[in-house]
C-alpha cells in the first residue's frame, strides 16, 4: 500500500468509524453471536496474495463486527466502562502513524516529556501533592504488579532481585476482598504466594478495610517473624465499589513502615471532581496509587496513571540498564521503560494531551459528575419500584439491585436474577453485569460511557421491569433453571 493508497483508505476508515459511533445507539449492546461463530469465518490458512482492501473492509463489517460487544454505546452499563472519545481516537490514529516505541528518552523525547506532564496535569486534576511523580503504565494490573514487586524489594532491603525469593522470609500483602483480581495475579507473580495474600474484613456503608484488624493482623504477622510488605487499598473496588478509608490505613500503613498501594483503577477518574475526594481523603500519605483514564476519563485503552511517591524504589527494582539502551551524550532525563514491566511503551501522552486539551477540565467534570447524578437518580428509581430492591447503595455511579418479588426465596432470587440479566443482555437494548455480594445473586449498574444520556440510564428500569415481568409470566411456579453462579 503506498502513500496515496493510505490517504484514501485512512479517510474510509475515518468515515467508517464516524458511522459507527452515529449508529451504536441502534446496535444491541452485547454481541449476538454464539462461541465459536466468528472464529469458523475466518480460513485456516492466511492469504498467500495480497488481498483488496475492499474486500477486507467488507469483511470486517460481514465477519468482525456481529461479534463485536459495543463498549462505546450509550447503554454500555456492564463491567466498568472503557471509554472512548472523539479526540481521543483521534490521537490514537495520530499515534499509530507516529508508531513510536517509547522506552528510552531518545527513542522519542517529546512522548517522555508529554508524559511527564500529562502525568503533572492527571496529579493536580484528582489533587495529589507534587511529592508524587508518575508514569503512565498499560493497565492498572501492571501497575499494580509494579507496586507490589517494589514493595517486595523495599521489604528485602533490594535482595529479592539479587539473591532471589527461595529461603527468604514469609512476606505478606493485606487487603480486603473488595479488591480486583489483579492483587491477586501480582501477588502470584510477584512470589508472595496466594496463602500470603491476608484477607481484612470490611465494615460500613462503603465496605472499607476494617483498620482495627489491619493492625492486629500485620502485627501478628510480625510477631510470627513474617514480613508485611504491603496493603492495597481499594478507591472503588470492582464488584460494589467498595472503598477503603485511604487515611485510616495509611495511619496503620505508617506505624508499622509497610508499603501502601491505592487502586482507584475506575473511581480514580472521579476524584477529578472536588465534591468527591473525601472518598480519596488520606491519599497524600500513601505510597502508591493508579487510577486508569481508560475507564472513565474519555481517553482509549490503554493508560493507566502511575503514582508513585519514591520513584527510585520503583526503578531500582524494575531498572535494568544494559549498554545497548544507554543514552549517551545527555542528562536529565528519564526513561520510562525504568518505571513499567514491559521494555516497549506506546506513545499514551499524545491520547491525554488531546482529551484534557479538547474538552478541559471542567467540562470532563461535568460529564463524570452527570453519570454519578444519573446513576444515583436510577437507584432511587429502582428503590420505589415494587419487587425490585437496591442491594448496594450508588458509590460514584455504581450501584447493585436485584429483583426480589416477595413470595420468592433467596434461592429463587439467586436464578431469578441469572435469568433476568441474561435476558437482558440477550434483548440487547442494555448491557448488564452480576456479581455476588453477601453470598448473593445481584445485578451492577454503572454509567461511564461517553455518550451515555439520561434518558439512556432512566430506560434500565423499564428494559428490567419488561423482561422481569415476561420471566415471571413464562415460569410463575419455578421461575427458572438456571443456576446463579
Ligand atoms: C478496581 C479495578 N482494579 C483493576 C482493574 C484491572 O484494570 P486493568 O484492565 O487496567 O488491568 C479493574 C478492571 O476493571 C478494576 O475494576
Amino acid at each position: 500500500m503506498d502513500h496515496d493508497d493510505f490517504r484514501q483508505w485512512a479517510h474510509r476508515a475515518a468515515d467508517w468509524s464516524a458511522d459507527y459511533l452515529d449508529s451504536l445507539g441502534d446496535l444491541p449492546v452485547r454481541a449476538q453471536v454464539a462461541p465459536g461463530a466468528v472464529f469458523r469465518q475466518v480460513p485456516d490458512d492466511p492469504p498467500a496474495a495480497p488481498e483488496p482492501m475492499e474486500a477486507i473492509f467488507a469483511d470486517l463489517d460481514r465477519v468482525v463486527m456481529p461479534g463485536i460487544t459495543h463498549w462505546q454505546h450509550p447503554r454500555f452499563f456492564a463491567y466498568f466502562p472503557a471509554n472512548a472519545s472523539p479526540p481521543s481516537i483521534i490521537a490514537e490514529q495520530v499515534t499509530a502513524a507516529i508508531a513510536a516505541q517509547c522506552m528510552l528518552w531518545q527513542t522519542s523525547p517529546a512522548a517522555t516529556e508529554l508524559e511527564t506532564r500529562m502525568i503533572d496535569w492527571l496529579r493536580r486534576m484528582i489533587g495529589l501533592p507534587d511529592a508524587f511523580s508518575g508514569v503512565i503504565q498499560d493497565s492498572a494490573s501492571g501497575a499494580t504488579l509494579a507496586a507490589l514487586l517494589t514493595a517486595r524489594e523495599r521489604a528485602l532491603d533490594f535482595r529479592g532481585n539479587r539473591d532471589g525469593l527461595a529461603g527468604g522470609p514469609i512476606m505478606r500483602i493485606y487487603a480486603s476482598a473488595q479488591v480486583h483480581s489483579s492483587v491477586d495475579k501480582a501477588v502470584r507473580i510477584a512470589g508472595f504466594g496466594d496463602a500470603n495474600l491476608v484477607r481484612i474484613p470490611v465494615q460500613g456503608s462503603l465496605f472499607s478495610m476494617d483498620p482495627a484488624a489491619l493492625e492486629a493482623a500485620i502485627v501478628a504477622d510480625q510477631e510470627a517473624g513474617r514480613i508485611p510488605a504491603a496493603i492495597v487499598a481499594a478507591l472503588g473496588g470492582t464488584s460494589i465499589g467498595a472503598c477503603d478509608d485511604i487515611a485510616a490505613v495509611a495511619a496503620v500503613a505508617r506505624r508499622h513502615g509497610v508499603f501502601l498501594h491505592v487502586d482507584a483503577a475506575w473511581a480514580g477518574s472521579a476524584m477529578i471532581c472536588p465534591e468527591f475526594r473525601h472518598l480519596m481523603r488520606g491519599a497524600e500519605e500513601v505510597d502508591s496509587f493508579v487510577f486508569n483514564p481508560h475507564k472513565w476519563l474519555f481517553t482509549n485503552f490503554d493508560c493507566s496513571a502511575h503514582f508513585i511517591r519514591d520513584p527510585k524504589a520503583l526503578t531500582d527494582t524494575l531498572g535494568i540498564r544494559p549498554p545497548f539502551l544507554r543514552t549517551l551524550g545527555q542528562e536529565g532525563f528519564v526513561d520510562y521503560n525504568e518505571w513499567s514491566i514491559p521494555l516497549g511503551r506506546r506513545f499514551r501522552a499524545l491520547k491525554l494531551w488531546f482529551v484534557i486539551r479538547a474538552y478541559g477540565v471542567e467540562r470532563l467534570r461535568d460529564m463524570v459528575r452527570a453519570h454519578v447524578a444519573w446513576a444515583g437518580e436510577l437507584a432511587e428509581r429502582f428503590g420505589q419500584t415494587p419487587d425490585f430492591e437496591v442491594v448496594t447503595p450508588p458509590i460514584l455511579s455504581l450501584f447493585t439491585f436485584r429483583y426480589a418479588p416477595a413470595d420468592t426465596s433467596e434461592e429463587q432470587r439467586d436464578r431469578l436474577n441469572a435469568a433476568l440479566v441474561e435476558r437482558v443482555n440477550q434483548d440487547g437494548r442494555i448491557y448488564l453485569t452480576q456479581t455476588q455480594h453477601e453470598g448473593r445473586f445481584v445485578i451492577r449498574f454503572q454509567a461511564g460511557a461517553t455518550t451515555t444520556t439520561r434518558e439512556d440510564v432512566l430506560t434500565t428500569l423499564n428494559v428490567v421491569r419488561e423482561l422481569a415481568d415476561n420471566l415471571r409470566a413464562a415460569s410463575p411456579d419455578e421461575p427458572v433453571a438456571i443456576a446463579a453462579e
